[in-house]
């Protein structure tokens, strides 16, 4: 059984939820020009309002008190607390401050996330993160908020989901800024990661508490047997996973990738890869789901639905073992592994009340079956310390717009009013019991 200090939490990013897009001189990020451009978002949604949580932050809190949470994970606006001229503005500041305090009060530990995706548009108009010098920028970034909020939170992550930044943002273009070059995909990744290391030396000059690394993972599966379908499949896993990991954890970029992008190195300078793979306290892991993978004739490969499969409403496989699989994998090939936590973890369902109730069994049998996933994991031997549920709330799912609700609240965007949906409320009699 898990431990009695296992932590719960639910999770949100600043662009998903906040609103409030230039309240108190907060400026554009690049998900706000990415949202204006044609064809880019779902609906042509935009995170303006979202779930306008920057006037609602307080009864949010009291939403993730009542549900009975140990911890809540969040972002910050780097747009909202720093001019662009790299000055401090002192009022988005205070809203996290207000944030962290009240959290604070309600006993709920903070871990809070510096970079969720929404770079400044001021430092993308200087090539973004393709420019190493953006890697040396999120260290100030990161030096100013660890100065600011120092002995106030109770975990730092420097990067949400580098993968999906470098991969998503700038070699397929589906995220922003929607560049679609493979060298792109391989220079930024390299500057974000440098940038992790940059930050967390930052970060630890100023406060005590664990810095760590979030990464997406995936689960793969060969289509077929054929030799071709299985090197595909670790093609895609070493594109998904080690990519991100072995840099962080071994200090070396995986071999597969001279398969996968013959010709393309990424932009490595003498010292950089000891500064990635500068120890990190904690990793934090988000799962979803598994992908079935072809190969696509050559070095690459291509994703199939496998037929039969329970999935949600984003088209994701409800695939639980697959959590437990990784985290054993990652055990036996990272000697050095750092204590985890489930960083994120949930599914999109097309909930809607109905006199005042959610009903969403799905998300329940999901939740529950991704947790007894992970305490299987743990029952092997991998050091897990808590998990959180994404996401607190329905919000602004990047480029499927509002569509996809990914929340274990249901929020009705013309009213803004919050429906605790039968998940929530069935995690919440979990863990009061729990608490005894
Ligand atoms: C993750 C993101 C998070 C959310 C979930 C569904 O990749 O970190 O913001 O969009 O997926």
């Amino acid at each position: 059984m898990l431990r009695p200090d296992f932590l719960f939490g639910a999770a949100t990013a600043s662009y998903q939820i906040e609103g409030a897009a230039t309240a108190d001189g907060r400026h554009p990020s690049i998900w706000d020009t990415f949202c204006r451009v044609p064809g880019a978002v779902h609906n042509a949604d935009n995170g303006d309002v979202a779930c306008d949580h920057f006037h609602r932050w307080q009864s949010d809190l009291q939403l993730i008190s009542d549900l009975g949470f140990d911890g809540y994970r969040f972002s910050v606006s780097w747009s909202r607390v720093m001019t662009v001229d790299g000055q401090r503005n002192e009022k988005g500041l205070d809203f996290y401050k207000r944030l962290l305090d009240d959290l604070e009060r309600r006993g709920l530990k903070s871990f809070l996330t510096l970079y969720h995706w929404d770079l400044p548009q001021h430092l993308q108009d200087r090539g973004g993160w393709l420019n190493r010098d953006t890697a040396t920028r999120f260290a100030e970034y990161a030096d100013l908020m660890s100065r600011e909020f120092a002995g106030r939170v109770s975990a730092w992550t420097t990067l949400n989901e580098p993968y999906c930044s470098a991969y998503l943002g700038h070699t397929t273009g589906r995220h922003a800024p929607g560049l679609k070059d493979v060298r792109y995909g391989v220079e930024s990744m390299h500057h974000l990661l440098l940038g992790h290391g940059l930050a967390t030396e930052a970060v630890r000059a100023n406060d005590k508490a664990p810095v760590g690394l979030v990464a997406n993972v995936c689960a793969m599966v060969p289509a077929s047997d054929s030799p071709k379908d299985r090197r595909a499949a670790q093609l895609s896993y070493a594109n998904a996973n080690t990519w991100i990991l072995d840099p962080l954890l071994l200090g070396t970029y995986p071999e597969e990738l001279s398969e996968l992008w013959p010709g393309v190195k990424a932009p490595v300078k003498p010292g950089d890869m000891a500064t990635i793979a500068t120890r990190m306290d904690y990793l934090g892991i988000n799962y979803y789901f598994r992908s079935n993978i072809r190969s696509d004739g050559a070095h690459g490969y291509v994703e199939e639905d496998l037929p039969n499969v329970e999935r949600t409403q984003m088209g994701w496989e409800v695939y639980p073992d697959g959590l437990r699989d990784l985290l054993l994998d990652f055990k036996h090939r990272y000697p050095g592994l750092p204590p985890i936590y489930i960083t994120e973890n949930g599914m999109a369902s097309d909930d809607k009340p109905v006199a005042g109730r959610v009903a969403d069994e799905q998300r329940l049998r999901y939740l529950n079956s991704h947790v007894a996933a992970v305490d299987q994991a743990m029952r092997q031997g991998v050091d897990v310390r808590g998990y959180f549920a994404w996401s607190l709330l329905d919000n602004f799912e990047w480029s499927y717009g509002y569509e996809k609700r990914f929340g274990l609240v249901h929020v009705d965007y013309d009213t803004q009013v919050r429906t605790p949906k039968d998940s929530a409320l069935a995690l919440k009699r979990f863990l009061d019991q729990r608490r005894g």
